[in-house]
């Protein structure tokens, strides 16, 4: 069973995130989509809304499984027998601050980070960005999925 895991806050999931686990999913046999439990962090959805709007927006894909962790990445990926993580990478202003994690991670593990060019249509995107967007009444069609976007809508100007 080839398993790769895409980490993140997903606070919430863009199209940006989609591209890269929809083409994650094409590679592996199967995809975790791992949101990071944080508590120093302040989040617009609780992890368990982040866990259910992924849950939806990934049914299609078939192998894709949605999980929680706390603490360490690789110690998650230990405990799951996950030897890889994907990244998206949108711009060079990603590059260095990922570069250090995957560096680190490796060093810390052996779990190895596999860099995905997120596509140029969505490169731009960011959860704080669409957030940003819809609290001064923006619209982010197109640029998060449907249901994405009216619990966006119904939470920020609700
Ligand atoms: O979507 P984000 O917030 O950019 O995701 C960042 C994430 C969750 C991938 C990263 O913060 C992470 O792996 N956090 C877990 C803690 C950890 O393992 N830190 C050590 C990195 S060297």
């Amino acid at each position: 069973m080839r398993r790769v895991v895409c980490p993140g806050s997903f606070d919430p999931v863009t199209n940006g995130h989609l591209d890269i686990i929809g083409r994650a999913s094409r590679q592996y046999d199967e995809v975790v989509v791992a949101v990071l439990i944080n508590i120093e962090k302040k989040s617009l959805f609780t992890v368990e809304e982040r866990i259910e709007m992924l849950q939806a927006v990934t049914k299609e894909y078939g192998n894709v499984r949605v999980d929680k962790f706390h603490g360490l990445l690789v110690d998650y990926c230990r405990q799951q027998e996950i030897p890889a993580i994907v990244k998206g990478l949108r711009a060079v202003s990603d590059f260095d601050y990922e570069l250090q994690q995957a560096q680190l991670n490796y060093r810390m593990s052996g779990v190895e980070t596999l860099f995905m060019a997120t596509g140029p249509e969505v490169s731009f995107l960011s959860s704080s960005r669409i957030k940003e967007i819809v609290r001064y009444g923006g619209s982010v069609a197109g640029l998060v999925p449907d249901l994405v976007q009216d619990l966006l809508v119904e939470r920020l100007r609700g």
